[in-house]
């Protein structure tokens, strides 16, 4: 069975330098997988070689069993694509650059598709400015409605939120996760890694042009990072030896517990019940820190 989007052994060479060095990876139908990995990791390179921006120098790629060297047309009448960079159309209006976009797959006439987007996306008060009359959000907001004109099964959204404020990052995430549901296979790059924990599926890790990790995001986060457990007792008389404990505060006893470890089975170890505890807290590990330990400090 095809499948949203197929990679092998995809590298991508810019002269002497490798940006994407032998990468494979798979997208499920209406899956959100995030390709994460600090500044000049190789994303948008992987990205300009599914949409055809890029050719690459060794590798093949299939969206929805299209070969994207061989057949690139029809694959991409099935992706969408929403680019890091801010492109400037001067003449035209929002409107207009929807129409004449949707004729680029041939789409006639395309009213009830893209009034739909400019509302869903908070572009209709807007439709009649010209690209330079909107503000850098707005202008995102266009390149995602762009992305969507001819419904997508295969959305690659490469930085979207970049320079966006909080309330727009929050709306276009909903949208997406609205997308999924309609069962459109998502790609995304971002630095909020709150965000990608929030929204992605999974997530693959990339850094100098390589997949360091790739899996479910919540597995991931699992195997990679600790929980911060904090606790004070009702009184000072115990020891509290262990070797996952990193430091006390006042009378606060921190540890650094591995996931395959139950809270039931430091207190065992410890030989303490709750009954000792005046006060408990649990921090869980996240994305973030899975993404620090993977990348010993460089990056984001
Ligand atoms: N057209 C190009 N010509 C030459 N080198 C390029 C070109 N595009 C990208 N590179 C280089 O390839 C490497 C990967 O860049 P890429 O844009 O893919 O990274 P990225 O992961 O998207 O980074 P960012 O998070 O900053 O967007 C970088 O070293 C970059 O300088
Ligand atoms: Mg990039």
């Amino acid at each position: 069975m095809s499948v949203p989007l197929r990679i092998k052994g995809l590298v991508k060479n810019y002269g002497s330098l490798e940006a994407v060095k032998n990468v494979s990876f798979d997208i499920q139908p209406g899956e959100i997988f995030g390709l994460l990995g600090p500044n000049g990791a190789g994303k948008t390179s992987i990205i300009s070689c599914i949409v055809t921006l890029e050719e690459p120098t060794q590798g093949e790629i299939e969206v929805y069993g299209y070969n994207v060297a061989k057949e690139p047309r029809k694959a991409k009448y099935k992706m969408g694509t929403v680019p890091q960079e801010l492109i400037h159309h001067g003449f035209f209006n929002t409107q207009e650059i929807l129409e004449i976009h949707s004729g680029y797959y041939g789409i006639v006439n395309n009213k009830e598709r893209i009034n739909y987007l400019l509302h869903k996306l908070g572009l209709w008060e807007h439709r009649e400015k010209k690209v330079r009359q909107l503000s850098g959000g707005m202008k995102r907001r266009l390149l995602v409605a762009k992305a969507l004109v001819h419904q997508p099964k295969l959305l690659l959204l490469d930085e979207p939120t970049a320079g966006v404020d909080i309330e727009l990052r929050e709306s276009l995430w909903e949208f997406v996760r609205e997308l999924q549901k309609e069962g459109v296979s998502i790609l995304l790059t971002t630095h909020y890694l709150e965000e990608a924990e929030e929204l992605c599926d999974r997530v693959g890790i990339l850094n100098h042009g390589q997949i360091i990790k790739i899996g479910e995001t919540k597995k991931l986060i699992k195997d990679l990072t600790h929980r911060k457990v904090t606790f004070q007792l009702k009184t000072q008389d115990k020891g509290l030896e262990h070797e996952y404990k990193i430091t006390i505060e006042g009378d606060r006893h921190i540890f650094s517990v591995p996931y395959s470890k139950t809270i039931e089975e430091l207190f065992n170890e410890l030989s303490l019940t709750l009954g000792d505890v005046k006060d408990l807290s649990i921090q869980e590990g996240s994305l973030e820190d899975a993404f620090r330990y993977l990348l010993g400090g460089q990056g984001e």
